[in-house]
């Protein structure tokens, strides 16, 4: 039986999409039972309507600077759905320790980096700046720090010579499309995930 999941975003939501397409094969463990976005503009939401999945508004600013109601909302939204694991994918609110307390173990964040390194925003400008050869992405329990909880999962790339921030970004994009599902099954199934070759990992490589 597939178990239920919920996905938070709040812009384009492609790793959302990459969730949706794999969970629709009939072997795939989980269903995503609700797509909740905390901004009305976020474009994810006709792709995952388009896909036959119910979408929810939830806008923060409706909130104002009341996270805990915003929060409450969120919740609840995702518990009458019948939600019992959620993805933040591309989520850009923090969450109070409430909510991760609620979801704990049970909520997962795609990070675009190979944490620990680059937590935060701008992750390929700063892995374009530091001379890493390496980057990559992480799936990761979500826990009170800030992109710090328990790594699940991660899949690196070549930084190739005459990279920027878009050309290493698609790279990168590449593989969180492919080991946010596989890391999401291998949470539910309890098992771990996939070998390199299906998650996208790579060797490591020199370059430069
Ligand atoms: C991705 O790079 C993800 O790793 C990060 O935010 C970005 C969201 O992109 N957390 P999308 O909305 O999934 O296309």
């Amino acid at each position: 039986m597939k178990r239920r999941v919920g996905i938070l975003i709040s812009g384009r939501g492609s790793n959302m999409t990459a969730l949706i397409d794999h969970a629709a094969q009939p072997d795939y463990p989980a269903e995503i039972a609700l797509v909740v976005a905390n901004r009305a503009d976020a474009a994810g939401l006709s792709a995952a309507a388009q896909r036959g999945i119910a979408t929810q508004v939830i806008a923060s600013r409706d909130f104002g600077a009341n996270r805990a109601a915003h929060e409450a909302a969120l919740d609840a939204a995702l518990r009458a759905a019948g939600c019992e694991f959620l993805c933040l994918a591309g989520y850009m609110r923090l969450l109070t320790p409430w909510l991760v307390q609620r979801w704990s173990g049970r909520m997962i964040n795609i990070h675009p980096s190979l944490l620990p390194v680059f937590p935060g925003l701008d992750t390929h400008q700063r892995a374009l700046a530091a001379g890493v050869k390496i980057h990559g992405c992480t799936v990761h329990l979500v826990t009170d720090g800030m992109d710090a909880g328990p790594i699940l999962a991660q899949a690196a790339v070549p930084v190739l010579p005459h990279d920027n921030e878009s050309t290493l970004a698609a790279r990168v994009l590449v593989q969180e499309h492919l080991l946010y599902p596989a890391a999401l099954a291998a949470l539910i199934t309890g098992m771990s995930v996939p070998a390199p070759a299906e998650s996208g990992l790579v060797n490591p490589c020199i370059s430069g």
